[in-house]
């Protein structure tokens, strides 16, 4: 069984939000004095999502990616990654944190059967990380790094988001400390999403200057090579430092369209199915399951919101944007 949109294109990955819930609030995610707190009864409950992940997997999808918010802040998320792994059919199960709580967390994830993490690490620089995260600790998100490093939760994957003037000086520190400790390493460039989003787009730096500053960095003897084989399941390009052996990605969602090849969909804390992160199309699937439906119809929901995925984002269209989701509760 395969999900195939109307577009022709195969998804096999889904995204999970476990939680809006955030012990940061970066600048480019929130504009900082959001609700924080969702009632529970709100969020699907861990039982829920393993039974529409179950159906996702009986139609197609392969890979999971947990996400928020921080999904750390989800209690017991250790139990639904074991939940997710043992599913037929789920080849991979993976987790984006800011790793503020990775160190507590990494052994026992690895134990649960998870297979890799992506962490946000935007400065190395402990004042603007605490700036951009309004607050965030960086001594504690780089033991979180190490701790995930050391439980073989590999390649550990680090995102910076590239803000001018905020940490855009900081790429070649950045490409160092990827080099120093064997992580792959993504530039990310800042997405017009939501408010957070909009006005962050102020900083944007397009993913060919990050390239440059990035190859000025390493200098020229050392050119980078484009990789021909996609690493992981994302939409970034990747690059090969060959000296080092350090990959470096970049995630140019808006200065070259990548969603031609898209393979993904979104499920939020609140269980809507969100066909595309630039486009407000979603379908609720948490209210026919609390009414009762059985997995058939739950089925044949998630087949019918394939046909409705958008051929591509709307980042261009500022206003369609400015309503858009609120990053935080769709986990980046
Ligand atoms: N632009 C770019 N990336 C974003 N993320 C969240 N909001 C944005 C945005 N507006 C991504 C970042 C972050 C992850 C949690 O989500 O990669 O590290
Ligand atoms: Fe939290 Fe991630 Fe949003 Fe930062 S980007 S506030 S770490 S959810």
């Amino acid at each position: 069984m395969a999900l195939i949109d109307s577009f022709g294109r195969s998804i096999t990955y889904l995204r999970v939000s476990v939680t809006d819930r955030c012990n940061m609030r970066c600048l480019y995610c929130r504009v900082g004095d959001e609700r924080l707190s969702v009632e529970s009864r709100e969020l699907l409950t861990l039982e829920e999502l393993t039974r529409l992940i179950r159906i996702f997997s009986l139609l197609g999808i392969e890979k999971i990616r947990i996400t928020g918010g921080e999904p750390l802040l989800r209690k017991n998320l250790v139990g639904l990654v074991q939940d997710l792994t043992v599913i037929p059919g789920i080849r991979e199960v993976s987790l984006s944190t800011n790793a503020l709580l990775l160190e507590r967390f990494a052994d026992s994830l690895k134990q649960a059967g998870l297979r890799r993490v992506n962490v946000s690490l935007d400065s190395l620089n402990a004042d603007t990380f605490a700036k951009v995260t309004r607050g965030g600790r960086l001594e504690v998100v780089l033991q979180g790094i190490h701790a995930a490093v050391v439980a073989g939760l590999n390649p550990v994957k680090v995102n910076m988001v590239v803000m001018r003037g905020v940490n855009d000086e900081e790429i070649p520190a950045m490409v160092a400390f990827a080099r120093g400790h064997g992580l792959v390493l993504r530039f990310i460039e800042t997405m017009p999403i939501g408010e957070a989003g909009l006005r962050m787009d102020q900083c944007y730096m397009s993913a060919a200057e990050i390239l440059d500053r990035v190859q000025a960095s390493i200098g020229e003897d050392h050119v980078l090579k484009t990789g021909n084989q996609p690493v992981g399941n994302g939409p970034a390009n990747y690059f090969y430092y060959m000296e080092s052996g350090t990959t470096i990605g970049i995630i140019s969602a808006k200065s070259r369209n990548f969603c031609e090849t898209c393979n993904r969909m979104r499920l939020t804390s609140r269980g809507e199915l969100v066909f595309c992160l630039g486009n407000m199309g979603r379908m609720d699937l948490k209210g026919p399951m609390r009414s009762g439906v059985d997995d058939d119809y739950l089925r044949r929901m998630v087949v019918q919101a394939v046909q409705q995925k958008p051929q591509g984002h709307m980042f261009q269209d500022e206003d369609n944007h400015r309503a858009l989701h609120v990053m935080s509760g769709l986990g980046g």
